[in-house]
């Protein structure tokens, strides 16, 4: 019978599923990150025949000789995978599977909530409230900026890109002006959209939402000379990996308003957060949720299940990483 390693206890839905096709299903019983040394030991010797991990956990050579060469898959619980070391996995033969596609909506309906939070001051504004300070209606208290007719610039075109870049156009009548490594002149025609180098998108935008994997070639993409190109009063949106924005030079350039506002989700330095942004009343800060909704979790869980089953039946799983 296959034995499942889970890194960490996942919503129900995929753990059903290993059940029910008669796998032994192993979680951490700690609702807790594993440390390194603590996932090696949970899987070292015990022969599991898949693990289905998370974005929180390092994977590379000394896992993978933990888990043992009858270890077939490591199943990722998020759409991104630069958590593992795939080239690594593909040496010794060990499939790699995301889930993507399932939280494309979920993500841009956050990447619009951090939009609107910050273009509309919603979190100022409810620190506001609760603090008493609402003396009566004013007409110039807390006023923010539209989205209305504003320029969007969507870096990385992909799934969840192209889904905020719809949203921006067909609901709130923005423009969208892209970048991506690739063009996609069908997606322009549809929104409109203008394809442009990143340092044209930087310097036409009002708002500006990063979509890109984490790779060599996007960590800093954001550093202090392109917060530079931005206008004086352009928003940054992040729900995409951390490390692509330099936090440093965001709190730099958020102090000295070079640009006017940010809206994070994810942090370089995860789950440490630079000290300087906390500080600024022109941000808007959100835990890694820009997923967590029950319906999109409980799908992830339900996908990265149905990848190991695939695997582990001898099938192609649907969401290899190659
Ligand atoms: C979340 O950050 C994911 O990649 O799924
Ligand atoms: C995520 O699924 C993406 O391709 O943007």
């Amino acid at each position: 019978m296959p034995k499942i390693y889970i890194t960490r206890m996942i919503p129900e839905s995929g753990i059903e599923m290993l059940k029910n096709k008669g796998y032994e299903v192993v979680v951490n019983p700690e609702d807790l990150v594993l440390m390194r040394e603590e996932l090696i030991e949970a899987i070292k010797g015990k022969n599991y025949d898949a693990v289905l991990c998370l974005l929180t956990d390092e994977i590379d050579a000394k896992v993978f000789d933990a888990a043992g060469p009858q270890c077939k898959i490591f199943a990722n619980y998020a759409t991104g995978f630069n958590n593992i070391d795939v080239a690594e996995a593909k040496k010794r033969n060990v499939m790699i599977t995301n889930t993507p596609g399932v939280l494309t909506n979920t993500v841009a309906e956050h990447t619009f909530a951090l939009m609107l939070a910050i273009a509309h001051r919603i979190a100022e504004a409810d620190k506001f409230v609760r603090a008493l300070k609402y003396q009566g209606w004013a007409p110039r208290l807390l006023l923010g900026n539209d989205l209305f007719e504003k320029t969007i610039g969507i870096i990385g075109l992909g799934r969840i890109g192209s889904r905020v870049a719809r949203h921006a156009v067909k609901g709130f009548d923005m423009k969208a002006v892209y970048y991506d490594v690739k063009r996609n002149e069908e997606f322009e025609k549809e929104f409109s959209a203008v394809y442009a180098p990143l340092e044209d998108v930087l310097k036409q935008s009002d708002f500006i939402s990063i979509h890109v994997p984490l790779l060599d070639s996007t960590r800093h993409l954001i550093n202090a000379e392109n917060l530079k190109l931005m206008k004086f009063s352009a928003y940054l949106i992040n729900t995409s990996r951390g490390p692509v924005v330099d936090e440093a030079a965001l709190a730099y350039a958020l102090a000295n308003k070079i640009i006017k506002g940010a809206a994070l989700d994810v942090f370089e330095f995860e789950p440490n957060i630079t000290p300087e942004l906390l500080a600024l009343d022109n941000i808007v800060l959100t835990p890694h949720i820009a997923s967590a909704t029950e319906e999109t979790r409980s799908k992830m869980s339900a996908l990265a299940a149905a990848n190991i089953i695939e695997a582990l039946e001898g099938r192609t799983p649907p969401n290899l990483v190659e």
